[in-house]
């Protein structure tokens, strides 16, 4: 081979380059529209098992808080996360609701305001909620508390995530 055919024109150097500079900013620009469209397939927030968090013995028809830890894993990322719920009876169902009041996303008690007995209170800006997790009318928030998802096996309550509902 010649030396003549290896030769790279100052032209073809130059488109070279810039189609190299353009191909980068190009990917620099596209890769995070790609990445928010892929978002909520990527948010699912990691693959949680169902943990048993109490038995069907020891529920009443007032809700009662359990505190349970569970291993969330999110892409080659393991780590435990505290949880909490408030379970009861309504008859023959068993109802695990959120603790996260879906206002602002603080914590809820069940009965801990004087003026509202037998509700659901959330401090921070007053927010209320049934029994049953309804939102009250006229409080911040403006959707149910989450319910979790729930199995039942051999008398033992099994808890997974948070469903919005
Ligand atoms: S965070 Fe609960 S009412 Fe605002």
């Amino acid at each position: 081979m010649s030396e003549k055919e290896h030769k790279v024109s100052r032209r073809q150097f130059l488109s070279y380059t810039l189609m190299g500079v353009g191909g980068f900013m190009a990917a620099g620009m596209i890769s995070p529209m790609v990445r928010f469209a892929l978002d909520p397939a990527l948010e699912a927030g990691g693959e949680i098992d169902l943990v048993q968090v109490a038995t069907v013995d020891e529920l009443t028809d007032e809700p009662q808080r359990f505190d349970f830890s569970v291993e969330v894993e999110d892409a080659w990322y393991t780590s435990e996360q505290s949880r909490t719920a408030w379970i009861y009876r309504e008859g023959d169902e068993i109802i695990a609701l959120s603790p996260t009041c879906t206002h602002l996303g603080c914590t809820v008690g069940w009965d801990t305001n004087e003026e509202h007995p037998n509700q659901f209170f959330c401090p921070c800006h007053l927010g209320r909620f049934e029994k049953d997790g309804t939102n009250v009318p006229d409080t911040p928030p403006t959707r149910p508390l989450d319910v979790y998802e729930m199995e039942i096996q051999d008398g033992a309550i099994y808890l997974g995530r948070p469903i919005r509902r």
